[in-house]
C-alpha cells in the first residue's frame, strides 16, 4: 500500500522525523544532508525516488535560515531526481509572524519563504498553527493546515483537574485559537489585552478581560519565543487572583531567555509540543512538559498518501 511513499528529513528535528517513519512503518529514506566547511549545504538522495511520493519533514527552527536551506536544496534535489510529488512537512513554519505590512518598508516574509518553496518544487506543505489563517493563502499548491489542539485537549483531560478552568488568550489577536480551545476543555474564556512596543522583543500587558479570580488559568497561544508575553500575562493573571496558572503553546521556541522567564513567572507548567526540539539544557526545566505530534504527522502523510480526507486533523 505503501510502496512508493518515502519519508526524509534533514537535521531540524531528527527525533521527531525518525518517530513519525517509524510510526508511518516505513523506514527514513538514506539522504546526506551536511554543511562542508565553506558554510555551503549539500545534499545527496541515496535512493531512487523515480515516481514516489516523497515527503520531507523539516520544522524551519533554528537555526531557521540554515533548516530553511536545506529543505529547500531538499526539495530540488528530489524534483531533479523525479519524485512524483514533494510534501514538505513543516510543523513549525519561521517567520509566520511576518505575514502582513503592518508599518512602511517592512517585508512580508512568510509570502516570501512561500514562494520559494513553491519556486524549489514543492508540491504541497503539511504545517502545524500557523500563527495566521492567511499564511495557507501566500501559497500557490494545496497547504493541509493540522492542528495540535485535540492533542492538547486529550493530554489536559488527562493529566489535570479542568473543573475550575478559564482559558486565557494572551492577546486579542489570539482571541479565536482560545475561544476553540476553550469550547474543547468546556471552560470558560478571557482574553489579554496585550500591547507590544516597537519592533524588539518586549511586550507590555494592559489588561485582562473576563473573569480569572479564583479559576484555574490556561494560557494558550500558538508560540512562545522569548516567553516575554506569556510570563508577563502569568503575572497579571495571578495579580487578578487566579489560583493556578499554566500554560500551552505549540511551537516553544524558547529563545534568549525564555526558560529563565518562565522559572521566574507564576507558570506552574508549560505544554509544548515537539515540533521544535527542546534540547538538553532546556529540558532540565521541570515546568516544561512536551508532548509529541509525531502521530498527528504520521495520520496526516499516510491519509495524504492515500488521497483520504483530512479535515478531521484540522482543528
Ligand atoms: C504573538 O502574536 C504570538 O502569538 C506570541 O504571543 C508571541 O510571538 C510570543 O513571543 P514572546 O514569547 O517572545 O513574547
Amino acid at each position: 500500500m505503501y510502496s512508493k511513499l518515502k519519508i526524509f528529513t534533514g537535521n531540524a528535528n531528527l527525533r521527531l522525523a525518525t518517530e513519525v517513519a517509524r510510526l508511518t512503518g516505513i523506514p527514513l529514506g538514506d539522504a546526506k544532508v551536511f554543511k562542508f566547511s565553506n558554510d555551503n549545504t549539500f545534499v545527496k538522495i541515496n535512493e531512487n525516488v523515480r515516481g514516489a511520493d516523497t515527503f520531507i519533514i523539516q520544522p524551519t527552527c533554528y537555526p531557521v535560515n540554515d533548516n530553511l536551506m536545506e529543505l529547500l536544496i531538499m526539495i530540488d534535489a528530489l524534483k531533479r531526481a523525479s519524485a512524483r510529488n514533494i510534501n514538505c512537512v513543516i510543523p513549525y513554519f519561521a517567520y509566520a509572524r511576518s505575514d502582513k505590512k503592518d508599518q512602511p518598508r517592512v517585508p512580508i516574509t512568510a509570502k516570501l519563504v512561500a514562494d520559494l518553496l513553491s519556486a524549489a518544487g514543492a508540491s504541497r506543505i503539511v504545517a502545524m498553527d500557523l500563527h495566521s489563517e492567511q499564511i495557507p493563502g501566500f501559497f500557490n499548491i494545496p497547504v493541509d493546515h493540522l492542528s495540535s489542539m485535540p492533542i492538547f485537549a486529550r493530554y489536559l483531560q488527562a493529566n489535570l483537574d479542568l473543573s475550575n478552568l478559564v482559558v486565557v488568550s494572551p492577546d486579542t489577536g489570539g482571541t479565536a485559537r482560545a475561544r476553540i480551545m476553550s469550547e474543547k476543555l468546556n471552560c470558560d474564556l478571557a482574553i489579554g489585552d496585550k500591547r507590544r512596543l516597537g519592533n524588539d522583543d518586549k511586550a507590555e500587558v494592559l489588561n485582562v478581560i473576563g473573569n480569572v479570580k479564583d479559576k484555574d488559568a490556561l494560557l494558550f497561544d500558538d508560540i512562545i519565543d522569548t516567553g516575554g508575553s506569556l510570563a508577563r500575562m502569568a503575572k497579571k493573571i495571578a495579580e487578578n487572583g487566579a489560583k493556578r496558572v499554566y500554560a500551552a503553546c505549540a511551537h516553544g521556541i524558547l529563545s534568549g531567555k525564555a526558560v529563565e522567564n518562565i522559572e521566574n513567572s507564576p507558570i506552574e507548567k508549560l505544554f509544548i509540543t515537539d515540533s521544535i526540539p527542546l534540547g538538553k539544557e532546556k529540558s532540565r526545566c521541570n515546568k516544561i512538559v512536551q508532548i509529541t505530534i509525531a502521530e498527528l504527522l504520521a495520520i496526516a502523510i499516510k491519509k495524504i498518501h492515500v488521497e483520504e480526507s483530512l479535515s478531521i486533523l484540522f482543528r
